[in-house]
């Protein structure tokens, strides 16, 4: 006999848990951007979103930085489809401008092994910024596997696979204005 599979609906509802509100997400960038903005007072900054995860945040975010802020795109690939990273992640396109003798602070999504924001790190510090620092939404510690740690971040969370705000499941679920975890019958790849 056939089981019938319960149909996810892409939306809020295929969530278990909401993890971090939209509200928490609106007020807590607002202050990461004012610590942002402080430190980069006077000088002027390349922002290099790491796609596609960090696309929401990063748009959220350099609207309310008031230092001059100049855009770019990098791509890892790590995980593909499933829920665990394949390593090591693969640096799969290049950014657009040249950023040697610039300032530049990477915006990732979150911060997990580590195995992504450090090749990324790793590969950006050839091109000699002036300086390099790390933002990253969400941060699971317990999860690290390279020694490294975001110079700004947004909310430590535990150890579960969360979507919404620009993280996927099998490219779903960006769209979300918060971030919690799936229904396990929603992690399933179909
Ligand atoms: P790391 O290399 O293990 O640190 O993984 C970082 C990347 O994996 C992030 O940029 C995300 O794209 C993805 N990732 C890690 N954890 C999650 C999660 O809970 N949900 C969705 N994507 C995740
Ligand atoms: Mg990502």
């Amino acid at each position: 006999m056939e089981t019938l599979q319960p149909k996810p609906s892409f939306s809020e509802s295929d969530l278990e848990t909401i993890l971090v509100s939209k509200e928490q997400i609106d007020q807590r960038i607002k202050s990461l951007a004012s610590e942002i903005s402080t430190q980069f007072a006077d000088e002027d900054l390349t922002v290099v979103c790491v796609l596609s995860g960090a696309l929401v945040f990063t748009a959220d975010l350099i609207r309310k930085l008031n230092v001059p802020t100049r855009l770019d795109c990098i791509r890892a690939d790590s995980y593909g489809n499933a829920t665990e990273s394949s390593s090591p992640p693969r640096i799969a396109s290049a950014l657009k401008t040249d950023i040697a003798g610039k300032n530049v602070l990477v915006v990732d999504d979150i911060l997990d092994t580590g195995n992504t924001l450090s090749a990324i790190v790793d590969h950006l510090e050839e091109a000699k910024p002036a300086s390099l620092k790390t933002c990253v939404l969400l941060d699971k510690k317990e999860r690290r596997q390279v020694d490294i740690q975001a110079d700004f971040s947004g909310f430590d969370i535990p150890n579960a696979f969360v979507v919404g705000y620009g993280l996927d499941f099998a490219e779903h679920y960006r769209h979300l204005p918060c971030i919690g975890s799936l229904w396990p019958e929603f992690q399933i790849l179909r």
